[in-house]
């Protein structure tokens, strides 16, 4: 099993280019089943995600080919309507292929999904709203079975902001009869980034990117060449922290600052200087990091894919911080691996409170999520001595290149088998 050795100290400085986004690179792809015809999706981050779900869409039927960082589609002859589980329990966001498959062919069978192990993460807003657009929903085996005739648009108000609902429900309603409007949207740029590759397919979509979207149904869609996913907000949060958190100096190419403002508030309230430049964002860090009070919230409220990266940064802050998580229900898993390491946390339910420790030391982790590996790895940058991240496969799920772009910054970092 391969793992991640760290010997932390090293402060980071330099620059380094942010990938495209996974959490819009998921979406995107699943929307290519609407789609008769070859699409062209750029800017695609090398990760693991990306990879099960060419294979699902592959598994459906989907012609694909992927060569640096772009991939063809061709969802010409889906011959499959069932999501393989072996896949679906790798990789919640497989889910996405139920919406373009129901809407398509009239037929998806989904098995219940997997992914991370944050917190309950049931899909009754999505199937409720599909419900709603006329799909007749039964559950058997472990799986959801959808079918309908044609789905008739309809206005939908979510319970939660979810942001798959949103994404399942918009490409749903674009080849759906009539308009449907969906209160309650989630607002995330990932959304605005779907709606964007949709309304190029030739759906109709306005208000992505707002809590009330409306989609006017359209009889078919046709293919996108060349489109570019938006790059990663949280990839670029994460290295922002990492710059702040070693007292470095880091400039970020290829993100986008608006994408971060609740993150960006958040560092400088810290004290950390964030400037933007003509070539990116520079984040710089001398003196000393000030405790925060955190919750985390539905977008443009602060990400709950920051949470863990911010718990480490607080780990060594003089004074008590305090985060609540108020997205997941159990998203504090890494803070027994940082307790290992010496710091002081004490968790209630959704409230974390932190006290700041001198300094954490290296020891052996594990990672137990996508956004607790990476915690663990910017742990690792600042504690005393060796610190070895095992599970990493979580890590490869959603940073790609890492041990690579944090060494060429400074870092004392390696994959060891
Ligand atoms: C997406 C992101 C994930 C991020 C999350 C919240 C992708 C691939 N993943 O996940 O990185 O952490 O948004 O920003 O884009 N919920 C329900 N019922 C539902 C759907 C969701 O109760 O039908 C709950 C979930 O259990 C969770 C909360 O709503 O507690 C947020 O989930 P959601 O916004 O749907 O997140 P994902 O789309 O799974």
């Amino acid at each position: 099993m391969a793992k991640i050795a760290i010997t932390g100290g090293q402060r980071l400085v330099g620059s380094v280019n942010i990938s495209g986004s996974k959490n819009a690179a998921l979406p995107i792809l699943a929307a290519c089943l609407l789609v008769p015809g070859e699409n062209v999706v750029c800017n695609l981050p090398k990760l693991l995600d990306v990879k099960t779900m060419l294979e699902v869409l592959k598994c459906l039927g989907a012609r694909i080919k992927a060569e640096k960082g772009c991939a063809w589609i061709d969802a010409s002859d889906i011959s499959h309507f069932d999501a393989p589980y072996k896949l679906v329990r790798q990789m919640r966001a497989s889910v996405l292929v139920m919406g373009p498959l129901l809407a398509r062919f009239g037929k998806a069978i989904v098995p219940l999904p997997g992914g991370c192990a944050i917190g309950l993460r049931p899909i009754d807003i999505h199937l409720k709203a599909l419900e709603q657009l006329g799909a007749k929903i039964i559950m058997h085996d472990g799986c959801v079975e959808a079918t309908c005739s044609k789905l008739k648009g309809q206005k939908l108000y979510f319970d939660f902001p979810s942001v798959g609902a949103t994404e399942n429900i918009m490409m749903a309603a674009s080849l759906a009869e009539g308009q449907t409007i969906i209160h309650d949207a989630a607002m995330e740029p990932e959304i605005v980034d779907l709606a964007n590759f949709l309304n190029k397919a030739g759906a109709s979509i306005s208000g992505a990117g707002t809590n009330r979207i409306e989609i006017n149904g359209v009889e078919r869609l046709n293919p996108v060449v060349d489109y570019h996913v938006i790059p990663d907000r949280v990839e670029a949060g994460t290295y922002m922290v990492a710059a702040a958190i070693t007292k470095g100096n880091v400039l970020l190419k290829d993100c986008i600052l608006s994408h971060l403002d609740a993150v960006i508030a958040k560092l400088r309230e810290a004290g950390v200087t964030v400037t933007e430049e003509s070539e990116g964002v520079r984040v710089e860090m001398s003196g000393e990091i000030s405790p925060l009070s955190i919750k985390t919230m539905p977008y443009p409220g602060f990400p709950t894919d920051m949470q863990a990266q911010f718990m480490t940064m607080m780990t060594t802050v003089p004074g008590i911080s305090i985060i609540v998580e108020s997205v997941f229900e159990n998203r504090f898993m890494h803070v027994s691996e940082l307790c290992r390491m010496g710091a002081d946390i004490k968790v209630d339910g959704h409230t974390s409170l932190i006290r700041g420790v001198p300094f954490l030391s290296g020891a052996p982790i594990v990672a137990t999520d996508l956004r607790a590996s990476v915690a663990l790895i910017l742990a690792g940058l600042i504690a005393k001595g060796k610190t070895k991240v095992m599970e990493i496969h979580y890590l490869d799920r959603g940073y790609e290149y890492i041990e690579d772009k944090l060494s060429a910054l400074g870092a004392i970092i390696k994959r060891v088998e």
